[in-house]
C-alpha cells in the first residue's frame, strides 16, 4: 500500500472572514466549515489535507516553500494576491509541485482587476465560480492529478 498522500489548503488574505465577508460574493459558510468539508472529503479519498491561512504573503510564501518534500500537492485560494503576487507565483515555480487554484467567486465576471490572475499560468488548472463546492473540484483535480502522474 502506498503511503498517504499529503496535500496542502492555503486561504489568502480576508479568507478568514468567510461568513460574514461580503455573503451575496463569498456565501454563508465559514472557513472553518470548508476546512471541515475538505478534511472530511480527504479522509474519504485517503489523503491528509493540512489547512492554512494567512493574510500575510511573506507567510504563505514561507508556507509553499516548507511543502517540499513533505506534500504532493497544494490547493490554493490566493485571495486578494492572485491578482498582484510575483513572490506566490515564484515560490510556487521554486517548490515543483501541482498546484489547484480556487477561488470561490468567479473572477472574469467581477471587476477588470480580477481578471488577471499571477498563478493561472504555474497552476494545474484553476477553478473559479462554484463557492465552496469549488474546493471539492480542486481536490478531485489534484487528486486525478497526483494519480495520473504516478502512472506515467
Ligand atoms: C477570491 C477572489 C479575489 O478576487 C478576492 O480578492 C478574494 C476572494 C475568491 O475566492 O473569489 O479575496 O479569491
Amino acid at each position: 500500500m502506498g503511503e498517504e498522500k499529503k496535500i496542502l489548503l492555503v486561504h489568502g488574505p480576508n479568507l478568514n472572514m468567510l461568513g460574514k465577508r461580503e455573503p451575496a460574493i463569498y456565501g454563508a459558510e465559514t472557513l472553518d466549515d470548508v476546512n471541515r468539508q475538505m478534511t472530511d472529503a480527504g479522509k474519504q479519498r485517503g489523503i491528509a489535507i493540512t489547512p492554512f491561512q494567512s493574510n500575510h504573503e511573506g507567510a504563505i510564501i514561507d508556507k509553499i516553500q516548507a511543502c517540499f518534500g513533505t506534500f504532493q500537492g497544494i490547493i490554493i485560494n490566493p485571495g486578494a494576491y492572485t491578482h498582484t503576487s510575483i513572490g506566490i507565483r515564484d515560490a510556487i515555480l521554486s517548490i515543483s509541485l501541482p498546484v489547484v487554484e480556487i477561488h470561490l467567486s468567479n473572477i472574469y465576471k467581477r471587476e477588470p482587476f480580477r481578471h488577471k490572475s499571477m498563478i493561472a499560468d504555474v497552476a494545474v488548472g484553476q477553478i473559479s465560480g462554484f463557492g465552496v463546492y469549488g474546493y471539492l473540484l480542486a481536490l478531485d483535480a489534484l487528486t486525478h492529478h497526483l494519480n495520473a502522474s504516478v502512472k506515467n
